[in-house]
């Protein structure tokens, strides 16, 4: 049996093979050049602006589509566009980036937290209604890590209680649901063009309805809050609403379509790279890899690994020494096993001081609720998940199955001496920044 990186050994996945994301073509370096020749590098209808918007709502399966420059000010685009005012209360899940949060807070509205399914790691729609009261406004669902979300019985909830349903899909570009796309599922959604996403645009992000009162909403507010006026018209200068600068630039636009040609491949990349590691890790006892419903696909943002230490045979090993101990072990033998964040959104300091902007705001607010508690500890199914499981980011498309190879090898590698790893609690050694 070979001696375990941790131990000293050698490591199994050999150093420097795995390649970064995104993948840069000569097509993505002439399209930023086509840009820069043609001397227009922005504008409200630039016209590699207004051609991914027509690309990504043709895409996606919804009349508008709106560019901005982050995933964060899509966000707010939309809270913003459905309407959503101060102390309005709106549901998203406790397990996000917070940017799901932020949108809502930027609005003067209060987020409210409801755990996961321990199954999908998306919104438990079960847990829902419990949550809704008279002021809450919307709901807000993220297809985290790429897997959409259970929106059948998430819009029968927001219709019986009168209530918009947001997507936030900064993980989804180009997954289904029963047959239909991540955007146009719900009121509005919303993608992230981060560097890591399935869709790169180094930074941007994308906006999509089929309802024009939301779409103008939330053009208004990446707009300044002023009214867009027709070409060829004075701008009046004239804001209605307390708006940003949201507009993205017009090489970012330009690189989005480029990378847009290829997102179809890249995605089936993934799922490749993704069900091999399923195929062979699924064997291992007490290895839960991502549940996939039948009736939607998974396109792998990021490959979430669970670990159960009664199933591996360790019934009395704590669940989160168990996963560190694995996680430190694969880790040394070449295996980039990751966190994406470590407890649920609502436990973050701003949350608990419930003080945004100072002085309390938006909670301190005349038109919220002064009910409102946050605790981390009211979402049980997503610390348990966070103690359980590591994430994996290199199932990206610039790798494939090969690399994939030797993520398994170095699993088996383990798995084979997992006494020896899960026995010593040196390597338990938890690692916690606290501030
Ligand atoms: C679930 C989720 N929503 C929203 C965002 C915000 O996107 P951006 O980073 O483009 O602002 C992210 C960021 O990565 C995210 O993971």
């Amino acid at each position: 049996m070979s001696q375990l990186a941790i131990e000293g050994g050698s490591r199994t996945v050999p150093e420097g093979i795995e390649k970064s994301w995104p993948i840069i073509t000569q097509a993505d370096k002439d399209a930023v050049m086509r840009v820069l020749d043609r001397g227009q590098i922005w504008g409200p209808d630039a016209p590699e602006k207004t051609a991914l918007e027509q690309e990504w709502a043709a895409y996606v399966g919804t009349k508008h589509c709106l560019v901005t420059n982050s995933g964060t000010s899509a966000l707010h685009a939309c809270v913003a566009g459905i309407g959503v005012e101060p102390g309005d209360e709106v549901i998203i899940p406790a397990f996000t980036f917070w940017a799901t949060a932020q949108a809502v807070v930027c609005q003067n509205a209060i987020p409210v937290f409801v755990d996961i399914d321990p199954i999908t790691y998306n919104i438990d729609p079960k847990k829902i209604e419990e949550k809704i009261t008279a002021r809450t406004k919307a709901i807000i669902v993220v297809h985290v890590h790429g897997l959409p979300c259970d929106m059948d019985e998430i819009n029968a909830i927001a219709r019986k209680h009168g209530l918009k349903v947001l997507e936030d899909a900064a993980h989804a570009h180009g997954a289904y649901y029963k047959g239909r796309k991540p955007g146009n599922l719900g009121d509005m959604g919303m993608f992230s063009l981060n560097a890591t996403k399935n869709l790169s645009g180094g930074e941007g992000g994308l906006v999509t309805t089929s309802n024009p009162e939301f779409y103008e909403g939330a053009r208004l507010m990446c707009m300044f809050g002023e009214k867009q006026v027709p070409k060829g018209n004075i701008r009046p200068y004239d804001a209605f609403i307390m708006g940003n600068n949201y507009r993205p630039v017009e090489m970012t636009c330009a690189f989005t379509r480029s990378q847009l040609t290829r997102l179809e491949a890249y995605n089936a990349q993934r799922i490749a790279n993704s069900e091999l590691l399923t195929r062979e890790l699924s064997q291992l006892p007490g290895v839960i890899t991502p549940h996939v419903p039948a009736d939607r696909n998974h396109v792998y943002h990021i490959y979430r690994v669970k670990l159960d230490p009664a199933a591996a045979g360790y019934p009395d090993i704590d669940r989160e020494d168990f996963r560190w101990a694995v996680q430190h072990a694969l880790f040394a033998e070449g295996v980039p096993a990751m966190e994406w964040h470590s407890f649920p959104v609502p436990g973050q300091k701003i949350f608990q001081n419930k003080n945004a902007y100072g002085k309390g705001c938006p909670w301190s607010c005349q038109f919220a609720s002064q009910d409102i508690r946050y605790d981390a500890n009211d979402y049980p199914e997503t610390q348990k998940m966070f103690a359980a499981s590591f994430v994996l980011y290199t199932i990206h498309a610039a790798n494939g199955l090969e690399l994939m190879q030797h993520y398994v090898k170095a699993f088996h590698k383990v798995y084979d001496q997992l006494d020896r790893v899960v026995t010593n609690p040196a390597y338990y050694q938890r690692v916690r920044a606290s501030v």
